[in-house]
């Protein structure tokens, strides 16, 4: 299967925000295939589908598949297909992790958000799923939510610092080589 080129910043598409999903059809079904190749090969635990260039409400996330490989060195796959996700409520506690990107390669930072959530979505079967996370899951979620609504992990961290990232892509891209992080 083919796999996906994944949009890097400073592109607008990433700032755009995604249409809700009506059907699911054959078109989807192989979206959803090719994001998660794409996704697994990078490797990534989440990806948006505006972050392959498709603005619509899809995510695919896989918070075990990377951990088991770095630890066992044996991938225990376990992949979600999220369809029109919304979180539902947010604990007030809060967590940290160090996020990155597919979007921004090579780059990471402390990003403080809810350490809990409930979260719907309709899964891959058309059906209409509700539940609850917390450590990195949570985290995933949220992260990849709000690329549907055309916001980055780097939007939570400070102006100086997102000002600085953005202008070091954008003069990457330009010269057609790779950011200095
Ligand atoms: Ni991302």
């Amino acid at each position: 299967m083919a796999l996906l080129d994944i949009i890097s910043i400073p592109d607008r598409i990433l700032r755009q925000k995604s249409a809700p999903i009506e059907r699911i059809d054959a078109d989807l079904e192989r979206l959803m295939d090719q994001m998660l190749e794409t996704m697994y090969a990078a490797p990534g635990i989440g990806l948006a589908a505006v972050q392959v260039g498709v603005p619509r409400r899809l995510v695919t996330i896989d918070v075990v598949a990377k951990e088991s490989t770095e630890e066992s060195g044996e991938t225990i796959k376990d992949p979600m297909f999220l369809i029109n996700p919304e979180i539902l409520w947010r604990s007030d506690e809060l967590g940290i992790y160090e996020e990155g990107c597919l979007s921004i390669p090579e780059y990471y930072a402390e990003v403080e958000r809810p350490s809990r959530i409930r979260f719907a979505y309709t899964d891959r079967a058309g059906l209409r799923q509700e539940r609850e996370a917390d450590g990195l899951l949570a985290t995933c979620v949220q992260h990849e939510v709000d690329h549907l609504d055309g916001k980055l992990f780097i939007d939570h961290i400070s102006k100086l610092k997102r000002d600085m990232v953005i202008k070091k892509f954008a003069k990457a891209a330009k010269a057609g080589t790779k950011p200095n992080l």
